[in-house]
């Protein structure tokens, strides 16, 4: 039966649950796709780093203490993260899920370089290798012959990208508008119940939808990076994030939203792109306000949408988690699948 080696750059939520996944869910893949999943390889800047061709027991890494350089206990393990030779020494496809700088993209565009450059498949669930330079990356596929997927970067575990690429080919998309950030409309829900907006973003952290530091959500700048990546892939256009327009959530008063609700609207961050008629692409990020009718004005809480306009179909569109652990890591899962499934035999590195 084959094999597919995997090593992980990061160890985090995402990476951890892909950890169970590889425990739990082999017997599921063998049976459904003929292929099982082997970590060979774990490097994670606070955890430390392990190495072992004939795969390390995925429980190991799960049971691993939280102390620094906790990899060290493992049998093949070490304190220090050995990135590079993480990256250069195992024979496997590297799935790269480290921490988002959206600014920079970095350390996670560097990853995914010099794995593309060592010729091996590379999957990750991070926004800014695929929205700041998606480009340079797929110069290095092509020259490589290997695959770069990213499907968890926009909604987790949903796979809207692949879905509209493959499914919804020929079909004339022209547009999308999506609520793409879970904390947000959290925020926006709880100031319809009557909470102010710093309550309000006070109760989303208390509920663990947002981090200590919620800036790059309210104020969108993480919508805009999915925005830059759908129009980018469905869309075939080339944005950069400042072509992206950005109007957040903060300046959005109780009164602004009761206004609305007296309207019968509700106030939604929308992160939206269209092909205009000349064939170019514009692209916003903004805090409006919706009709109640509004295909995505009933979308609620931490759930994310994308309604996708198309000549053929109108408007279609898609509901689901907008984030979460176990989802993102059946995001990698559906990217492993995609790129062995049916070319087990002639692919270079992972299954063999
Ligand atoms: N969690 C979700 O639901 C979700 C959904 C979609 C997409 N994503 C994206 O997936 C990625 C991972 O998310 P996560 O929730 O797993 O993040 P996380 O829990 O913060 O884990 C990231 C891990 O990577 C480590 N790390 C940082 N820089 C590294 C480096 N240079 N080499 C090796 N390890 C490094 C971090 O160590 P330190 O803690 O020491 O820095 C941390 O342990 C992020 O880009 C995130 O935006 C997450």
């Amino acid at each position: 039966m084959a094999t597919c080696n995997l090593a992980l750059i990061g160890f985090g939520r995402v990476n951890r649950a892909l950890a169970e996944l590889v425990d739990q869910r082999n017997d599921v893949l063998e049976k459904e796709c003929g292929f099982r999943l082997r970590v060979v390889g774990v490097s994670d800047l606070h955890l430390g780093s392990v190495m072992s061709p004939n795969g390390i027991d995925p429980r190991a890494l799960t049971r691993a203490g939280s102390e620094k350089g906790a990899f060290s206990k493992i049998s093949g393990g070490h304190a220090a993260p050995r990135t590079e030779q993480v990256i250069k020494q195992t024979p496997s496809d590297i799935i790269e899920a480290t921490y988002n700088d959206g600014e920079s993209g970095q350390p996670a565009i560097s990853h995914c370089q010099g794995v593309l450059a060592a010729r091996r498949h590379v999957i990750t669930t991070n926004k800014g290798p695929v929205a700041l330079a998606a480009s340079a990356l797929q110069g290095l596929v092509k020259e490589n012959d290997v695959a770069f997927e990213y499907e968890g970067s926009v909604i987790s575990g949903t796979p809207v990208i692949r879905m509209a690429k493959t499914n919804l080919s020929g079909v004339g998309l022209n547009g999308f508008q999506g609520i793409l950030n879970g904390t947000s409309n959290y925020v926006l829900d709880r100031m319809e119940e009557g909470l102010t907006f710093v309550d309000a973003v006070k109760a989303a952290q208390e509920m663990g939808f947002a981090e200590a530091n919620p800036t790059a959500n309210i104020e969108g700048r993480e919508v805009r990076l999915k925005v830059v990546i759908l129009a980018n892939e469905l869309l075939g256009a080339s944005l950069k994030p400042a072509d992206v327009k950005l109007c957040g959530i903060s300046p959005i008063t109780a009164s602004d939203v009761e206004d609305a609700k007296k309207a019968g609207e509700k106030w939604k961050l929308v992160g939206s792109a269209s092909r205009d008629e000349d064939g170019s692409v514009s692209a916003i990020v903004e805090a409006k306000r919706l009709e109640r009718t509004h295909p995505l004005a009933e979308i609620s809480g931490v759930t994310n949408a994308i309604a996708f306009q198309s000549d053929l179909l109108g408007t279609a569109k898609v509901t689901s988690p907008g984030a979460g652990r176990i989802e993102t890591a059946f995001a990698i899962m559906a990217d492993i699948i995609a790129i062995h499934r049916g070319r087990t035999a002639s692919t270079k590195t992972g299954a063999a």
